[in-house]
């Protein structure tokens, strides 16, 4: 037998990483040239040393920062116990894991998962059952409206009721039964609503459309309306939940509590992929055995950090740190309008920033601020999303938005 040495990044340069990355990794991404070996708090660094304000947090995957200590902390306790037991068993961390979710967001139940997206395909497969059973909409008939610009993950259902044609272009055939209404618009939803109308599912801000935010009464005009016409309202906060906003839930900013709340990205502390529907207990009892699963969905080391990032929310400190910091956020990307900024959209610790496209491309742009040492990521043409951990200092944000100021006015 011939023993050869493990394959190691070692001593590998960042071009030759990419490079090798470009040959022997699906190009499904188009990641901005850096390679990142070591991280903490907001901060990353890659392979040759060069250090960088991390102001993306993995599309708010991150809001704790990178290695939040009291998460390593709980991760590395649970690893020492047991890791994995599939739901053919229990385990003692799952419990205490909903408990907290129904505290957090005050609906009752969680149905444990992985990734956003299967949250997403989980919520579409309660909505459609509860739609049968409950409202008695006749077998395959149940519809979903959804808004016009929405982003809710990738899978074949998913992409089936997104208008982006770089989602789409190539994956079909399509999953039926979804509706699309304009974002932000009442009355077509209104309008759209029959009796086949199993629920309405919307992100409370879109945040891969350019953190879209409606106008103020939109998130209490849809629960009304659904509350009326006996519809579920189902809010994806995969990105918007979990502090990013100010508040624990974005729907928060008006008061609205949903049916069925999806959550993801941060659930897992930066961790391992943790996502869950939080629902009503008499919408989440339609599941029975067997109908519906995830092998490591649930599991007790995602329920450990899982709970961990509950604690820290609990605390209401990383809400608080979200409204304060926000408030510098917009101050200054007031003080960039018309200097580099054609507009922008903020909540909390979370913006949208329309950089003028005479200065550059949103691509163009973010890589001007990597060679400055800041991370973000451009999102449709001339769009720069910021969503720095939750964590960051004043004095670090204030950094990071004078290197914005530099790029974008020298
Ligand atoms: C609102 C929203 N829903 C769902 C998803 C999908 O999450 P995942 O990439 O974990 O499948 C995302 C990811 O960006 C998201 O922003």
């Amino acid at each position: 037998m011939t023993v050869t040495a493990p394959v190691t990044t070692a001593h590998r340069s960042s071009a030759d990483l990419i490079e090798a990355e470009g040959l022997t990794v699906a190009h499904n991404y188009h990641p901005l040239p850096v390679v990142v070996a070591r991280a903490e708090g907001v901060w990353v660094e890659d392979v040759e040393g060069r250090r960088y304000l991390d102001m993306l947090a993995g599309y708010s995957a991150l809001n704790f920062g990178h290695r939040h200590p009291g998460l390593v902390e709980a991760a590395r306790r649970q690893l020492d116990q047991v890791t994995l037991t599939s739901r053919a068993f229990h385990n003692d961390r799952l419990a205490g894991f909903a408990e907290g979710l129904a505290e957090l967001t005050g609906l009752d139940m969680t149905l444990p998962m992985n990734t956003g997206a299967e949250a997403v395909e989980s919520a579409i497969k309660v909505a459609r059952k509860w739609a049968y059973e409950s409202k008695g909409v006749p077998e395959d008939r149940a519809t979903i409206i959804v808004a016009s610009g929405n982003f809710h993950g990738r899978t074949t259902t998913i992409v089936s009721f997104s208008d982006d044609p770089t989602a789409r272009t190539g994956f079909g055939p399509f999953t039926p039964g979804f509706r699309t209404v304009p974002y932000d618009d009442l009355a077509a939803l209104e309008a759209a609503i029959d009796d086949t109308t199993a629920a309405v599912l919307i992100e409370p801000i879109q945040g891969e459309a350019g953190v879209r935010i409606p106008s103020p009464g939109y998130l209490e005009g849809v629960r009304e309306l659904t509350r009326r016409s006996g519809v579920l309202f189902i809010a994806d906060e995969i990105q918007s939940g979990l502090g990013r906003t100010g508040t624990t839930l974005a729907v928060a900013y008006e008061s609205v509590l949903p049916d069925l709340v999806l959550l993801g990205k941060a659930l897992g502390g930066g961790i391992v992929p943790v996502s869950a529907v939080v629902g009503r207990r008499e919408v989440m009892s339609v599941l029975q055995p067997g109908e519906h699963g995830s092998t490591f969905g649930g599991n007790p080391l995602a329920a450990a950090v899982g709970s961990a990032v509950i604690d820290l929310l609990r605390t209401g400190e990383f809400q608080q740190r979200a409204q304060d910091l926000g408030e510098i956020l917009t101050a200054r990307l007031t003080a960039l309008i018309g200097r580099g900024v054609l507009s922008f959209r903020s909540r909390g610790l979370w913006a949208g920033v329309d950089v003028d496209p005479a200065i550059g491309t949103g691509r163009e742009i973010s890589e001007r601020l990597m060679a400055e040492g800041v991370l973000v990521k451009d999102t449709h043409g001339s769009t720069i999303r910021l969503a720095p951990p939750l964590t960051i200092t004043a004095d670090e944000l204030e950094s990071a938005l004078a290197t914005m100021e530099k790029v974008l006015t020298r």
